[in-house]
């Protein structure tokens, strides 16, 4: 498909039922931001070539965020926020000549996936619509604005749920918010789930003619649909399968559910792909984690960032991989072991109670209980590296002050606090020497 399309994606809005410092957009689920969920699915789709993020309440931060993340992405700054028509009319003028499709979609709902984005947009094309709203079926649609059809077969309570199939037929009438709907409007199931694609240049003059004569006295973006409807255009309903996709994030009870929802997506994933998770609850994996088949996944263990692990590995129980990590195949971590920015290659254990930071380490390495690589430097803010070679074997309770090289076979003797390099099959030991004392006790 071409990959002409620009996205524009809706961040402006306080999120006060946060309660929060931060804008709503960059609170995480795992270490990725809500906004960075929505502009990597959409980066995924492979079909989009800009992406303009709308932004108001502490613009700066999220502006940060999009120049340091995404090169394809910019920000668009409106103040103050009149609404979500007049959100994207931000962007009017930026896209004057563009000509092609445009995706709008919320920075807080992070659960959209590239495969529902790029079936939406195969629909759109497939009808040779001007405009296409996603919609969902809920059992409970309070508080979303409602798909009114022109023919209105699923108006009210009493429906059993049509097939996706069966609705979507160049039949959408409007989009009546909560507040502005009428008693047998509220019934309505289908709900506008806030994302659409338009044929931009016969859509954009909606946005200088919307107007504000509502309950909320803003500037809806839903108008399009009956602004579109009044001059002929082909307009239509994409109904989505499955609802979590669009579950929206209001509140932090929101954001905890949604992590929830998504690392059971991410673990059904892995499940099919063959890897053994011993429980399914205590286990979390971020999304951005690739695991390969027979690798075991032992209870309570906490995966966030990007990672990848290897074949057949042992991961705890209690296990914390925190990001940048790279495990080979047959690699074992253990119960209160903790990784990070690191990569550890095939056949390599750290079995109990290890801290590995910004290291890398060989083949066939033993880290002996309670290893520790000492790789920050408190007042210089320094992060240093530590190496370990092939076959090395650390001893328990051992400390490696980075930056630090253990050579190929070496040997750390337990208890050894390590500050310098250590050759290729040297053994190295600083401890105090053990003293037997006879006839201590009387
Ligand atoms: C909107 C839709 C509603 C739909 C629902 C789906 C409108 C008028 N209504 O309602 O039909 O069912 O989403 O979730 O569009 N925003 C801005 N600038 C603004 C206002 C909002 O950027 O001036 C952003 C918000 O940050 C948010 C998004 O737009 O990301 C949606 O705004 P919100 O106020 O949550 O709209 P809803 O009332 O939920
Ligand atoms: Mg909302």
């Amino acid at each position: 498909m071409k990959k002409n399309i620009n996205a524009i994606i809706l961040a402006a809005g306080k999120g006060t039922r946060m309660k929060s410092e931060s804008p709503k957009v960059l609170h995480k689920i795992f270490d990725k931001t809500l906004l960075g969920y929505v502009l990597d699915a959409v980066n995924k789709t492979n079909l989009v070539e800009k992406s303009y993020v709308i932004v108001g309440h502490q613009a700066e931060n999220v502006e940060n965020f999009v120049k340091k993340n995404y090169d394809n992405a910019s920000t668009v700054l409106q103040m103050p926020q009149l609404g979500t028509g007049h959100a994207v009319s931000m962007v009017c003028s930026q896209l004057e000549d563009f000509v092609g499709e445009v995706i709008i979609l919320c920075g807080d709902t992070p659960l959209i996936q590239e495969e529902t984005l790029t079936k939406f947009i195969e629909y759109h094309r497939a009808q040779n619509s001007d405009l296409t709203v996603m919609s969902a079926i809920f059992e409970d649609p309070t508080n979303y604005g409602r798909i009114i059809r022109k023919y209105n077969e699923i108006a009210s309570g009493n429906d059993e749920c049509k097939s996706p199939e069966s609705l979507s037929r160049n039949d959408v009438d409007s989009i009546v918010e909560e507040k502005d709907a009428s008693p047998e409007q509220k019934k309505i199931k289908e709900v506008n789930a806030g994302i659409y694609c338009l044929n931009w240049q016969k859509i954009k003059p909606a946005f200088l003619q919307l107007t504000s004569n509502n309950a909320q006295g803003e500037y809806y973006l839903t108008d399009i649909i009956s602004w579109g409807g009044k001059l002929g255009l082909n307009i239509n309903a994409y109904t989505l399968e499955n609802n979590e996709e669009i579950f929206g994030i209001n509140s932090k009870l929101h954001l905890a559910q949604a992590t929830k929802m998504l690392n059971q997506r991410i673990i059904n994933r892995h499940l099919e792909n063959g890897v053994t998770i011993v429980d399914t609850d205590s286990t979390w994996i971020s999304i951005d984690t690739e695991i390969g088949a027979d690798t075991v996944i032992y209870p309570s263990v906490y995966i966030t960032g990007k990672n990848t692990i290897g074949k057949n590995c042992k991961i705890g129980p209690f296990a914390h991989i925190r990001g940048g990590v790279e495990l080979g195949d047959n690699v074992k971590i253990g119960n209160f072991v903790e990784v990070k920015q690191s990569k550890i290659a095939s056949d390599t254990n750290a079995c109990h109670l290890t801290y590995i930071g910004d290291s890398e380490i060989g083949n066939g390495v033993n880290i002996g209980a309670g290893t520790i690589t000492a790789n920050y430097n408190h007042f210089t803010k320094v992060k240093s590296k530590t190496v370990i070679k092939d076959g090395a074997s650390i001893g328990s309770n051992s400390v490696l002050v980075a930056p630090v090289e253990i050579g190929e076979r070496a040997n750390v003797g337990a208890g050894t606090v390590i500050t310098k390099d250590i050759v290729d099959k040297a053994l190295a030991v600083a401890r105090a020497p053990m003293k037997i004392v006879e006839n201590y006790t009387k």
